[in-house]
């Protein structure tokens, strides 16, 4: 399928579920799925490219994904480390500026590092921007941005009658990002599971049954090219 000619989302989001149910189809262990997931990324990044989408933002571990067995957290993070390590050549190549959103604290120091090192190697790239959510959640995103409001009123930088939508915007982790065009979720699960829950009021969906690790450059543009079709009314007639 070709690349939709018009209506290309600026900012793209993913929940990419489904790696668990992959490995297990194929009776392999869980992290084979991860495995597999990453090059997915891969192949998810270049699409975007290809369709000169500005910003990509995946969902690659939640807040809550730590009560996960301890063996797999492990697996995940050494699996991200090295997925940095290993593509950042590659994201420069391709011009991708690195960002990442979340309580990136919680990482293990390595992975906190190499993530610094690909974010400052690629600082300078102005095509797309793939902004990974790691140890996020929604929920921890608006409590950290009503303490950060609450710290400038403190300090009487602001009062609390100037507080609005733009503003609360500007204290959270996606300050510098426009709300998502497109949510995708792959797997078909309906949930939307703690993921910028503030950001995604006005994202247009797309469930696709497909799991993650399967999910690839054309269902991408399968997801583009419905979109393209969508009227977004903005609550609006
Ligand atoms: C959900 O599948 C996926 C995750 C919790 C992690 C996502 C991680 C990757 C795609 C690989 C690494 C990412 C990067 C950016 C290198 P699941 O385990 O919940 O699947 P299940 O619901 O079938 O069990």
């Amino acid at each position: 399928m070709a690349a939709p000619a018009q209506a290309i989302p600026r900012h793209v989001a993913i929940i990419m579920d489904g790696n668990g149910r992959w490995a297990k189809e194929r009776g392999l262990p869980r992290i084979k799925g991860h495995e597999q997931g990453a090059q997915a990324v891969r192949a998810c990044v270049e699409g975007c490219g290809d369709l000169r989408i500005e910003y990509l933002t995946l969902y690659a571990f939640s807040a809550e994904n730590w009560q996960r067995p301890r063996a797999e957290v492990m697996a995940l993070m050494r699996l991200l480390e090295r997925f940095l390590k290993e593509k950042t050549p590659e994201l420069l190549e391709k011009n991708v500026r690195l960002q990442a959103i979340g309580r990136l604290t919680d990482l293990p120091g390595a992975c906190q590092r190499q993530l610094h090192k690909s974010i400052e190697q690629t600082a300078g790239n102005n095509g797309l921007t793939l902004i990974l959510a790691l140890s996020y959640g929604g929920r921890l995103e608006i409590i950290d941005g009503i303490k950060s409001l609450l710290h400038e009123i403190e300090l009487g930088h602001i009062d609390r009658a100037m507080i609005d939508v733009e503003m609360f915007s500007k204290h959270l982790y996606t300050r510098y990002y426009p709300d998502p065009d497109l949510l995708i979720r792959t797997s078909g699960e309906m949930r939307i599971s703690n993921f910028l829950l503030w950001q995604l009021s006005y994202t247009e969906m797309y469930v696709t049954p497909k799991l993650w690790p399967d999910f690839g450059k054309e269902d991408l543009f399968a997801a583009v090219e419905e979109f393209s079709q969508r009227q977004r009314r903005y609550g609006g007639v």
